[in-house]
């Protein structure tokens, strides 16, 4: 049971000294770089816990000197894009719609903001790429427009909307001819509109249809002399195939005898004045965009 230390002539490596049954222990320390990457890791975890916010106390933390916390540094971060945007929103809210077109950084940034408010706001009645739905809500992609189909008309009809209660929203009410009119004469006003799309055989011979005095007497104020539709009253036009309430002899009856109105919320009221601009431009760009001049809102205003 000796404890002497001694060179293990195998080896060339020194023991320990400890000996069980004649079997000797070397002494192989461990390696320098080992130890030095030991006592580094100790003194980043001191200066660390100096430094940064470490170890849990309950609910919190101790604080760090640096006060530096990664909760802070996101809030940081987020203020940063907020300013950004803010300072983007101010840009928008100053220009005029056809400056913002016109430059194609902003044009960008509008577009883009443009197609997320509306995916928020319009798609649940205009659908998600805009084709509206038959029989209820407009396609906005088409180049037939109730209203006006320039920047201008756009933005009008987003701010202000159809038919709600404020008071600038664009309004018009078709009469309900079946209040004061026959069956039978409403079922032949509802012929010649049909006849008033060039493709129809009869439309060339149309005003000696039993319909064409009282569309003239009652409904070309609104919808035209020849059935173009008017935007002063959102009123459409009725010689193309494009129907909002559909284009069946019946479906024109139905909405000729008590029509459905359409009615559109102001979003005005709910949206800043930087993303109203910026549908209007999406709305715009989406295909069926009029150049200025074709609206008349700007009488309207
Ligand atoms: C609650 C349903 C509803 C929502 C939401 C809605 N709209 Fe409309 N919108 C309508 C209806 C209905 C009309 C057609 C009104 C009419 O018959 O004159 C319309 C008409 C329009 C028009 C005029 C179309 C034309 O032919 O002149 C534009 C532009 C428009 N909407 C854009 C939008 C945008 C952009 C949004 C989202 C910010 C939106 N709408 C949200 C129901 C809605
Ligand atoms: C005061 C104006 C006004 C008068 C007068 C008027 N209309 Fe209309 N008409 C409208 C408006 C506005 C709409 C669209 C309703 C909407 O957008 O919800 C419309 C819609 C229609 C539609 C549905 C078109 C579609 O695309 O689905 C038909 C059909 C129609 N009118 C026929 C007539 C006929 C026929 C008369 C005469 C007997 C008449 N209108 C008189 C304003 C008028």
């Amino acid at each position: 049971m000796g404890n002497k230390i001694e060179r293990d002539p195998i080896t060339g490596q020194y023991t320990t000294g400890h000996q069980w049954n004649g079997i000797r222990e070397l002494r192989t320390p461990v390696p320098t770089w080992w130890m030095l990457v030991w006592i580094a890791s100790i003194a980043f975890a001191v200066v660390y816990v100096v430094l940064l916010p470490s170890v849990p106390l309950g609910d919190q933390t101790t604080a760090g000197t640096t006060g530096y916390t990664a909760r802070q540094a996101l809030e940081a971060q987020l203020e940063t894009v907020r300013t950004a945007r803010e300072a983007q929103g101010a840009v928008l809210a100053e220009t005029e719609l056809a400056d913002i077109v016109a430059d194609p950084e902003l044009a960008t940034l509008a577009f883009n903001g443009g197609r997320s408010a509306f995916g928020v706001n319009c798609i649940q009645c205009h659908g998600v790429g805009g084709g509206g739905q038959i029989g209820q809500f407009p396609s906005l992609i088409d180049d037939d427009w109730l209203w006006g189909g320039t920047l201008e008309d756009i933005w009008f009809s987003i701010n202000h909307g159809i038919r709600n209660e404020t008071l600038d929203a664009r309004f018009s009410i078709m009469p309900a001819y079946g209040d004061f009119y026959e069956q039978a004469d409403i079922e032949a006003v509802a012929d010649y509109v049909l006849a008033l799309n060039p493709s129809s055989p009869d439309h060339a011979t149309r005003d000696r249809l039993p319909g064409a005095e009282m569309f003239e007497l009652e409904c070309s104020a609104c919808h035209g002399v020849n059935g173009l539709g008017d935007p002063i009253f959102g009123a459409p036009n009725l010689s193309d195939a494009v129907w909002l309430y559909g284009g069946e002899r019946e479906q024109l009856v139905a909405q000729i005898t008590n029509p459905q109105m359409g009615v559109m919320p102001a979003f005005g009221e709910r949206l800043d004045e930087a993303t109203i601009k910026m549908l209007a431009v999406y709305v715009h760009s989406l295909g069926g965009g009029e150049e200025a001049g074709a609206g008349e809102t700007a009488a309207l205003q």
